[in-house]
């Protein structure tokens, strides 16, 4: 039922000028109108001189944020904010929820709701120390996750925390492929907007009930306009321009060689990927005879199972430095929280050696590279050793167009 849009604007102003304040976005437009800012969030945050209303606007190109003082100061620029033509309004307080949407008739559409958990504190430091993403964050009401998937989501924000320069800034283009139900995704939204950051961040997954969705939450979590949903094969997706930045968090077997590949088509500055389940080299190992001297590390299934577990993430951390990025695998959580511990983590250095130069700041805007060899003897030489040992062919080679040309083994 549409209201007057002069009196939801009066309850949205009480709502973000109280101190149970939680988080709060304005984004869109009215109908014939441009705000003079994309969007806007608000939430309240801990700093040692007292609490501050936190205001992050973007011009859509570059992020603007500022700390303004309860009172006559953060009344200014709630009002200010009010005046702008946006067309939807998200408010989160510790107590109650309230979207409101303008209609092309220039009316308030809006939708109330009580909080469905407690909101949490303030950002604190000592809080910040445990969790990178506090678990508390009013995010999760709306996205859901337990508590095990959400200790994976902020170890792997920490993973990414410590991948990207700290003087990056500007606008970074993210994908998550094989998002599944977007926990990371909109973690790492989250995440990388905290930061200052500008971020475009594309989850694609192949069934499309999840972009659907996710696209849903996006909506009420008012980030459509930045956050979308691909339905689509990570092989195939439409995702333009390229990412600077590409995740997978559990893509399924050879999905994560399908991610990786498609990272290094992008010429993606960063790349973090979980593998999951791996099956590839472990059929391939199942259906050779093994090199000498190494029967004793394949007679028994388990033990060949987790061998190839190690030599498909070794072969792909190898394959990319041997496509220009430093590479390194590493545990991101503890195994209590998921036996799928690993991380493959890659920065581009273009060097095609473990050259340790790229930082700088996200661009993005890039074509996607056609397929080709890896460049550099040292990292293709150790590559081509290991594979034409154990005669493999690892999907990731394959998908990147550079199969190996076995030159021995048994
Ligand atoms: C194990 S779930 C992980 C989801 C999410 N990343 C997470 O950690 O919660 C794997 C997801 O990858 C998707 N997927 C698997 N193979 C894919 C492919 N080739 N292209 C696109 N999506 C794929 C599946 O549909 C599923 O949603």
């Amino acid at each position: 039922m549409p209201e007057s849009l002069d009196a939801a604007l009066t309850e949205v102003r009480a709502l973000l000028l109280d101190p149970a304040l939680t988080r709060a976005v304005a984004a869109g437009r009215r109908r014939g109108q441009r705000p003079s800012v994309v969007r806007a969030e608000l939430r309240p945050v801990a700093l040692k001189a007292g609490t501050r209303l936190q205001i992050s606007t973007s011009d859509g190109v570059r992020p603007y944020t500022r700390n303004v003082v309860p009172g006559a100061d953060a009344d200014a620029a709630v009002d200010a904010l009010l005046a702008e033509p946006f067309g939807n309004w998200h408010v989160e307080t510790a107590v109650a929820t309230l979207q409101l949407r303008v209609t092309k008739s220039g009316e308030a559409q809006v939708h109330r709701a009580a909080a469905s958990r407690p909101a949490a504190e303030p950002e604190r430091h000592d809080r910040a120390k445990e969790y990178l993403l506090d678990p508390g964050d009013p995010i999760f009401a709306t996205i859901g996750g337990n508590a095990a998937k959400r200790r994976q989501v902020d170890a792997f924000l920490r993973a990414l925390a410590a991948t990207l320069p700290d003087e990056l800034t500007g606008r970074l283009r993210v994908v998550d492929l094989g998002c599944g139900n977007a926990y990371l995704t909109f973690a790492a939204y989250r995440y990388l907007t905290g930061r200052g950051l500008d971020v475009e961040l594309v989850g694609v997954d192949v069934r499309e009930d999840q972009r659907q969705r996710n696209g849903e939450l996006a909506e009420r979590l008012g980030w459509a306009d930045r956050v979308s949903f691909v339905a689509g094969t990570i092989a195939d997706a439409v995702v333009e321009p390229a990412p600077d930045l590409v995740l997978a968090l559990h893509a399924c077997d050879t999905a994560t060689d399908e991610a990786l590949a498609r990272a290094v088509r992008w010429d993606a500055r960063w790349i973090l990927a979980a593998p999951c389940c791996h099956h590839d080299l472990a059929a391939q190992l199942r259906a050779r005879p093994t090199p000498a001297p190494y029967e004793l590390l394949t007679r028994q299934g388990i033990l060949r199972e987790r061998f190839a577990d190690v030599l498909t993430d070794a072969l792909r951390a190898g394959l990319l430095r041997a496509h220009g990025y430093r590479a390194e695998v590493v545990e991101f959580v503890d195994s209590r929280h998921t036996p799928r511990n690993l991380l493959i983590r890659a920065r581009r250095t273009g060097t095609g050696t473990d050259a340790n130069t790229g930082t700088g700041t996200g661009t993005g805007g890039r074509a996607e590279r056609a397929p080709g060899g890896p460049g550099g003897d040292g990292p293709q030489a150790e590559y081509r050793q290991l594979v034409d040992q154990w005669q493999v062919t690892p999907r990731l080679a394959t998908l990147l167009d550079d199969r190996p040309t076995p030159t021995g083994g048994a």
